[in-house]
């Protein structure tokens, strides 16, 4: 039994993401995306909305092996408590190998059990970040395509207004 954790923010879920997960889910028996409660960071979604908006992909996605989680602490502390042997990152570029390569190395030093797995972003989504959907959105700007209908409608409820109605003089 292979089961790996596919840890982040996900404030909220993107496209980007659940293209990393739908892989992660045929190169493991079961995957649990966990999503990180951090109680230093103030998330646009609080953690139920985080994991209700992953539930809600997930099952339109038919990903039967995939669990949603969330988790507080350290990472590899919850990896042994589900009894995980592997930790998945999507990877866009360059800048995002270097930084989750000192995180997986300190998870490793942590945990040696437990192996990280970087997956590369498909190209389409590479550019796709939840903080870069934060921003379009609360600018009016489209959505679709880069997270799915639910996950649109969500950041659109926070900032109501349209593009085009904030350019009416
Ligand atoms: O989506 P993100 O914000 O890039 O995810 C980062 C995450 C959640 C993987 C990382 O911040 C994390 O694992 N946080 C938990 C605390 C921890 O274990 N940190 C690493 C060792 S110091």
């Amino acid at each position: 039994m292979h089961k790996a954790v596919f840890p982040g923010s996900f404030d909220p879920v993107t496209c980007g993401h659940l293209d990393v997960l739908a892989r992660a889910a045929r190169l493991f028996d079961e995957v649990v995306v966990a999503v990180l409660e951090n109680p230093d960071k103030q998330p646009l979604f609080t953690t139920a909305e985080r994991v209700r908006l992953i539930q809600v992909a997930v099952a339109e996605a038919g990903l039967q092996n995939v669990t949603v989680d969330s988790f507080s602490g350290l990472l590899v502390e919850y990896v042994r408590l589900v009894g995980a042997r592997a930790v998945v990152r999507g990877v866009r570029g360059v800048s995002d190998v270097a930084a989750e390569t000192m995180l997986a190395q300190m998870n490793r030093r942590l945990n040696p059990a437990a192996e990280t797995v970087f997956l590369p972003a498909n190209p389409e989504y590479s550019y796709v970040s939840s903080s870069l959907l934060k921003q379009v959105a609360s600018l009016g700007g489209p959505l679709a395509g880069l997270v799915p209908p639910h996950v649109a409608a969500a950041l659109q409820a926070k900032w109501p207004r349209s593009a085009a109605d904030r350019n009416q003089p």
